[in-house]
């Protein structure tokens, strides 16, 4: 099959890969070209343009940060004259309203839409172990579940396009809440002097504990957020549009504001290209000494 794929980031990269190596042919565009150079080991051809990523491809994978970066590669810079023939599969985060959005803008170009946002991270991508939904019709959902498996062992369909961006989006404002909710109880636990290990061992054994917080001990103890899996910018983005999407539901939202906020402070401390648990920054920021005159 030709694989158009548009986004070689974090993510973008070792799903590509995964493709060439189930033997798929992909071309392969990234606004930052040289992101995109080492998959031509691998067999892609690397292209200069999002027109010539779609051009004779069966479908075009996009895994760009947000629904305006996709709007800029699909309709904007060296827009795409038609889409006919050509589906386009959504795989990044962004809201079910944006979703079902450019469904209509593909519809008008005469192509064919799905979404198929992702839980897990770059290791993930890697092991091709991501976990897949889908929102798209059955029929589309038969024809590329063959394809998605490339990057997931099980793709679900959750229903139509919007479907999976919404539940997409409520496992994010899950990584936020429980990552925000750790950082607190990790940092008021230093203060009051209470040794760390005894509290892990207490917090593993029960209930209360999720494997997330193993994941993140380390780097919020060492306070390293270097090469991250999964940068804070994403995930405030994905809380704020969490949060307009909760809204719309009426749900109340003040929860998630304060962790938006929370997440806006780690940005404008310096981490938004951190991984994430540079949360704990912001929760508990390290401590002026006191003294001096
Ligand atoms: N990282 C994760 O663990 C993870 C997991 C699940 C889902 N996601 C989601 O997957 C998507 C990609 O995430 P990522 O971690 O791979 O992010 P990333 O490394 O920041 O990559 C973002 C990609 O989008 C491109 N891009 C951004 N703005 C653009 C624009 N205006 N025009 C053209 N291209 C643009 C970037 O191009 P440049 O290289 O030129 O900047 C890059 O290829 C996001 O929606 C994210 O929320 C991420």
């Amino acid at each position: 099959m030709k694989v158009g794929f548009i986004g070689t980031g974090l993510m973008g990269r070792p799903m590509a890969e995964r493709l060439l190596a189930a033997g798929h042919q992909v071309a392969a565009f990234n606004r930052t070209r040289e992101k995109a150079e080492p998959l031509r080991d691998s067999g892609a051809e690397i292209v200069g343009s999002a027109p010539e990523a779609v051009s004779s491809a069966d479908c075009v994978i996009l895994m760009v940060t947000d629904a305006a970066a996709i709007r800029e590669v699909l309709f904007q810079k060296s827009s795409i004259p038609n889409l006919k023939g050509c589906t386009v599969i959504q795989m990044g985060t962004i809201s079910p309203k944006e979703s079902i959005q450019l469904q209509e803008e593909v519809a008008q170009k005469k192509g064919d839409y799905l979404e198929a946002p992702v839980l897990g991270s770059i290791p993930e991508a890697t092991e091709g172990t991501l976990l897949v939904m889908v929102g798209s019709s059955e029929v589309q959902f038969e024809r590329w579940s063959g394809l998605l498996r490339c990057f997931g062992p099980e793709p679900l369909l959750v229903g139509e396009v919007g479907k999976a961006s919404g539940f997409k989006l409520a496992l994010n404002q899950l990584i936020a809440s429980l990552t925000a909710s750790f950082a607190l109880s990790l940092g008021f636990v230093q203060r009051q002097g209470i040794e760390m290990e005894l509290f892990m061992r207490i917090l593993r054994q029960s209930a209360l504990y999720a494997p997330t917080f193993d994941k993140k001990l380390k780097r919020m103890l060492d306070r390293d957020y270097a090469n991250p899996n999964f940068p804070s910018k994403h995930l405030f983005k994905d809380v704020a549009l969490f949060h307009t999407a909760a809204q719309a539901v009426n749900l109340e939202t003040i929860g998630i504001e304060a962790i938006h906020r929370l997440l806006e402070i780690t940005v404008e401390k310096g981490y938004a290209d951190g991984d994430y648990s540079a949360l704990f920054e912001a929760v508990s920021p390290v401590r002026q000494q006191a003294g001096g005159s």
